[in-house]
């Protein structure tokens, strides 16, 4: 009895066809894409772009968002490669059960609930910021003072319902919120760009200074490290900040945990991961660059930068436009992050890691609805109850460690499993692999320490519970002792 053992791929595949956990097969390569934006494309760009350009980077904010982008690029090739060659649910807990084993699976399950659950919750309070802004609601109804912050409680609920009804109906309403959010995205660059002036370029990187707050946990881990005094600006503020936007980046792996809902994961499944992150960090690029000469990089430390940089160029008429946009946009990303949580507790409940009774589909609808429901009420009481803007790093982290643990597992599987086929091949194996493993354990250590330390203690409450619950109850274990003959459906 190991908390080594993996489970076999065509196990995985086989188990995705029995009728009580089967999911609909529903979703195209364009859902997929839209999914990717859907939840790529959210508070980062909408609002950290801004805030680390003034605090931490300067215009030199795109090479922040380059950084992170080659960092993700890296990790999504490795997506990529593992979804199409192993199409079920649950992505990075799925590959990690596939390859590592049970135990670095349950790590990774439980450590997805940061970048999904959690970072659904953050995003909803943004969410909710923005609505209060837009329709000057009162201060205690919704936005960051209101506590319960029925904005975050209220666009929750309504997700959930709509995730129980299909997943055709999200990816119908992700669709049309994707539209509206790009449309104003490209609105920003395209209006933007005429008010570029060159003077707001310089200095490109600000010179380094001394942060002024030196102690509380919030400088980042490598400056503690490496003994430097902690910084704002210059190449390590470039990196912070790299370390932070990073966050806007999140999802385009969320695509992966739809894998069993998609009609042709093999080929579609690569093109959904990549094809949305390139999108993404193109606008991201283009929006960064085009914000940061609109106006002095000093003045975007606000919780609605896109829309100050067009008030600074006397273009006020465009904020609630870009409001608007920001509403929109962010409802995806909360709905999109739902979804992928519930897919990867339902997976891990099909294999007796969480009580089966979470993994229930509804006999109409073919939706997880019992999971559904558990994991909105969880997001809701977070987000309505919890100020929680902090906590975005603590999703990275998280995210971070996952994108580790999927590209070792793209080397193991290679070695292990040389046979299998694999629609799409990540080029430059072992060599990219570890280099994806060396940049995101790189941007983890510029995230402060006080997020270490919290990762840390969320990863030991995990272990408990494995430990206590999970690993007794495993299928995994029961089938290894009362052997089923393995057949290949792949
Ligand atoms: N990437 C998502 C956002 O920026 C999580 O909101």
């Amino acid at each position: 009895m190991s908390i080594f053992r993996t489970k076999p791929v065509e196990q995985s595949i086989r188990e995705t066809d029995d009728p009580e956990r089967k999911l609909r097969r529903d979703l195209s390569a364009v859902d997929l894409a839209a999914f990717g934006i859907g939840v790529i494309v959210g508070t980062g760009i909408f609002v950290l772009t801004g805030q680390q350009a003034a605090i931490n980077a300067g215009p030199a904010i795109v090479i922040s968002f380059v950084i992170a982008g080659i960092v993700c690029a890296l990790a999504a090739m490795c997506y990529a490669e593992f979804a199409s060659t192993v199409p079920v649910a649950g992505s990075a807990y799925t590959f990690a059960y596939a390859t590592l084993g049970e135990f670095i699976a349950w790590i990774i399950g439980w450590d997805l609930c940061l970048e999904l659950a959690l970072g659904a919750s953050v995003v909803s309070r943004g969410w909710s910021a923005y609505l209060q802004r837009l329709f000057d609601l009162p201060t205690w109804l919704a936005g960051d003072k209101a506590i319960p912050d029925w904005g975050a409680i209220g666009i929750v609920a309504l997700l959930g319902i709509v995730m129980i009804v299909g997943v055709k109906v999200s990816s119908r309403l992700t669709n049309i919120l994707v539209a509206v959010k790009l449309a104003v995205v490209l609105f920003v660059i395209g209006l933007g760009v005429f008010f570029i002036k060159a003077a707001n370029y310089h200095p490109f990187i600000p010179p380094a200074r001394p942060a002024e707050k030196v102690s509380g946990g919030e400088e980042p881990l490598l400056q503690v490290i490496a003994g430097v005094t902690p910084q704002h600006f210059g190449w390590f503020g470039i990196l912070a900040a790299a370390a932070i936007v990073f966050f806007a980046y999140i999802g385009f792996d969320v695509v992966a945990t739809t894998a069993e809902e998609t009609r042709n994961p093999q080929r579609d499944m690569p093109r959904g991961i990549i094809g949305s992150l390139a999108v993404c960090a193109l606008l991201y690029v283009a929006v960064s660059a085009v914000v940061t000469g609109m106006t002095k990089y000093t003045n975007l430390n606000t919780g609605a930068p896109l829309a100050r940089a067009f008030d600074e160029v006397g273009q006020g008429w465009a904020a609630n436009l870009i409001s608007l946009g920001a509403i929109c946009g962010i409802t995806t990303v909360i709905l999109v992050l739902m979804l992928g949580q519930t897919r990867v507790f339902f997976a891990m409940s099909r294999d007796g890691l969480l009580p089966p009774v979470v993994g229930k589909v509804h006999p109409r609808f073919g939706t997880p609805w019992v999971i559904t429901i558990i994991t909105c009420a969880v997001v809701a009481a977070l987000a309505g109850f919890i100020p929680l803007s902090e906590l975005s790093e603590l999703t990275s982290i998280g995210t971070l460690f996952a994108f580790v643990v999927v590209s070792i597992g793209v080397v193991v599987l290679r070695r292990t499993r040389p046979d299998l086929p694999r629609a799409f091949r990540a080029p430059g194996v072992p060599w990219l692999p570890a280099l994806s493993v060396a940049a995101s354990v790189w941007l983890m250590l510029n995230l402060p320490v006080q997020t270490w330390i919290r990762f840390v203690v969320w990863m030991a409450v995990g272990l408990v519970i494995y430990f206590l619950y999970s690993r007794r109850s495993s299928r995994l274990r029961h089938t290894r002792e009362t052997p089923e003959p393995v057949t290949s459906s792949s």
